[in-house]
């Protein structure tokens, strides 16, 4: 497995799925009692943007980059808040001497997004398998008793760690899609987690490259008959090509009721900004109703 998520740190695709985050973040905080987010493929937590594997792709430049470069609206502002408000807490710390003309230096990965945002009375836990990575989350996450940083499998971990004795928080699921079967894997996890757990929040990303096994995905949700699901399609361009990533989906199980008109505010502002040609697309719609 050679997958190194540090090349496409703060991309289109990173952006996408942090906002949606943060907005489930921000939700479940409105309410006092603990919450706790389980992130089954966790990553670095943190990454260099000027660090070797940030440079070679430049990829964040045509994310987080153009976001920052952009306009946008007060409510679209509003919204992207509490993300970037972490984007901001990890860079405060930046050398004076950074390459990035003393702006941008890291960007935090869902890990370091979930710690900036919880509350002492939240919870973390942080699945990560490649010892490489996980000595760098380590570091990133520091000494916090609200968090764990465990070497477990993440799929194994949907069975281990759910419920969590909070029965209230997000369990995001984000894995590389460098094997094959992982939409089959993921569709499966899913449905196995709701057996445990189906009052929990459930976020999945999947790349949109292929076409065909994305609807296959889709459809194995549908067939699963599991309720309340939101599907959002972010599409960078609307001609396809062939073994490109072109566009990036997400699966929210049991959305927070403010989250769809949210979204379909937030990613309508970031999907020209984002665009590689043309204006963008950003789809949010329920693929399964509620029951
Ligand atoms: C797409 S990256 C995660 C990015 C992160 N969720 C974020 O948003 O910042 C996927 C990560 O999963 C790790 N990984 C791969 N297979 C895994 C497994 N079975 N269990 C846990 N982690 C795994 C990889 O090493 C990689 O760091």
């Amino acid at each position: 497995m050679n997958y190194r998520h540090a090349f496409h740190a703060g991309n289109f695709a990173d952006v996408v799925k942090h906002v949606v985050l943060t907005r489930i973040l921000a939700y479940l905080g409105r309410k006092d009692a603990a919450y706790r987010v389980i992130d089954t493929h966790a990553g670095a937590g943190l990454y260099d943007l000027a660090g070797d594997e940030a440079r070679r792709t430049g990829e964040w430049e045509g994310g987080i980059g153009a976001v920052l470069r952009a306009r946008f609206t007060p409510a679209v502002r509003e919204l992207l808040a509490p993300w970037l408000e972490a984007v901001r807490a990890v860079n405060e710390a930046a050398p004076d001497d950074s390459v990035l003309a003393g702006q941008l230096r890291r960007y935090p990965g869902s890990p370091r997004l979930a710690q900036v945002l919880a509350r002492p009375q939240d919870r973390m836990l942080f699945c990560e398998t490649q010892p490489g990575v996980r000595a760098a989350l380590e570091e990133a996450v520091g000494r916090d008793p609200r968090a764990k940083v465990l070497a477990t499998d993440g799929w194994q971990a949907l069975n281990a760690y759910l419920p969590p004795k909070e029965r209230r928080g997000v369990v995001l699921v984000d894995p590389p899609f460098e094997e094959p079967g992982e939409f089959h894997r993921l569709a499966h996890g899913l449905a196995e987690a709701l057996r445990r757990w189906s009052g929990g929040i459930y976020l999945l990303w999947y790349p949109i490259k292929d076409v065909r096994a994305v609807d296959g995905f889709r459809r194995e949700i549908e067939r699963a008959g599991i309720p309340k699901t939101l599907n959002i399609q972010f599409d960078l361009r609307t001609v396809r090509q062939a073994d490109t990533m072109t566009g990036c989906g997400l699966i929210v199980v049991n959305p927070p009721f403010t989250l769809a008109e949210e979204l379909r505010t937030l990613l309508g502002a970031l999907a020209p900004v984002l665009a590689t040609d043309g204006a963008g697309r950003a789809r949010v719609g329920w693929l399964t109703p509620e029951r």
